[in-house]
């Protein structure tokens, strides 16, 4: 039996909310999206959350909804990209459910943030170099932690074949 909620991990631009909506179609469950949620909680945009009140609130909040939201059943849950080391927010999915990575390299992560970036705090003042230099880094950091999903699937893929992927890595782990 697959699990009744999965959560999908990985980097900004690993497509956690795309491949998250199509996975939700494939298994018939609902998709949430954790940044979304804390943006109607707090009534802002992520990054008024940051600019505002700070990453510790916004890392607060973030746990704070994710205990709230984990009590529903047949969910797709896409994460931030630093959702799985905050607190103890990794162990909590674990338990609760079926913990996913998608993996991309640092280049593909670029191609994909460098037009979008305004809209993440983290990287939206950061220019070209700037960017791929953090993109390296944070990703060489927060790797482990990605990594101790239960199931790992190469997000390089069109968002589809991603999903399908991971359908039938969720079946032969059930
Ligand atoms: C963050 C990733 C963002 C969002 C916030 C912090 C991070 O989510 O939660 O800007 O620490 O990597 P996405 O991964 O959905 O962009």
């Amino acid at each position: 039996m697959i699990s009744t909620r999965i959560f999908l991990i990985g980097f900004m631009g690993s497509g956690k909310s795309s491949v998250g909506k199509e996975l939700a179609k494939l298994l018939q469950y609902q998709f949430i999206d954790l940044d979304e949620e804390i943006e109607k909680r707090e009534k802002k945009s992520i990054s008024a959350i940051f600019s505002e009140s700070g990453e510790h609130h916004f890392r607060k909040t973030e746990q704070f909804v994710l205990k709230d939201i984990i009590h529903n059943n047949h969910v797709v849950i896409a994460t931030g990209g630093g959702c799985a080391l905050h607190e103890n927010n990794f162990q909590i999915m674990e338990k609760e459910g079926t913990t996913v990575y998608l993996e991309a390299h640092a280049g593909t992560l670029f191609h994909r943030l460098a037009p979008v970036k305004k809209n993440r705090p983290l990287i939206a003042s950061k220019g070209d170099i700037e960017l791929m230099e953090y993109i390296s880094d944070t990703l060489q950091e927060r790797s482990p932690y990605y990594h101790q999903a239960k199931i790992k699937t190469d997000a390089g893929g069109s968002i589809s074949d991603v999903a399908r992927t991971i359908e039938i890595q969720l079946h032969n782990n059930s």
